[in-house]
């Protein structure tokens, strides 16, 4: 299987991304995002998918989790994102426009593992086996304990498709529950997805 060098991707020691992440993160969420990146390395190495790729998309896929709302507000501005995204919050911003802050501090700019994360908050129709790779890997790392977490990670073992769907047919009905406003897009993606769906 093809596997990228980690000097492709990042322009300095894997260690210096580890403190550049680190310093924008409390340590639980620096902690779960390690446990991310390990998920996601096995998901890449079960599924045939890149695991320097994933493991790099894990490490950075929540870096702008903690980016205060003005600072997406303001990017969505400048940089003409679409002007709905300002109508929603931290949950969608920190993947759709926390990209515009990997590129800019971290200098990643590999396009596999921006798609990742920029789908991991929204989903989409079209998903990369990266991109479906760090979608379930945020949704069942070690830690993570929800009811129906074991159908989850059994979902995921079944196949990537099987575990998206079953996370966005599960998150799609939290969010509901929550009477939070959904995505359009993510609905979107549920319709795509929901094919795969095992019930
Ligand atoms: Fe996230």
């Amino acid at each position: 299987m093809f596997m990228t060098k980690i000097n492709e991707v990042l322009p300095y020691d894997y260690e210096v991304l580890l403190q550049k992440v680190h310093a924008k993160l409390t340590d639980s969420r620096y902690n779960h995002v390690l446990r991310v990146a390990d998920t996601a390395e096995a998901l890449a190495q079960q599924y045939s998918a890149d695991p320097v790729k994933a493991r790099i998309a894990g490490i950075v896929h929540d870096y702008a989790k903690q980016f205060p709302d003005e600072a997406f507000k303001q990017v969505i501005m400048s940089q003409k994102l679409a002007p709905e995204l300002l109508g929603y919050n931290n949950g969608i911003w920190h993947g759709v426009v926390g990209t515009y802050f990997i590129k800019r501090d971290l200098r990643i700019f590999d396009t596999a593992i921006l798609s990742a994360v920029a789908k991991h908050t929204t989903a989409d129709v079209e998903m990369s086996a990266l991109d479906q790779i760090i979608f379930i890997a945020d949704y069942i790392e070690p830690n993570r304990n929800f009811p129906g977490i074991d159908a989850a990670r059994k979902a995921a073992q079944k196949s990537l498709a099987i575990g998206v769907a079953f996370e966005l047919q599960h998150t799609l009905r939290y969010l509901v529950t929550q009477g939070a406003k959904i995505y359009p897009k993510t609905i979107i993606s549920y319709n795509t997805w929901r094919e795969y769906l095992e019930n």
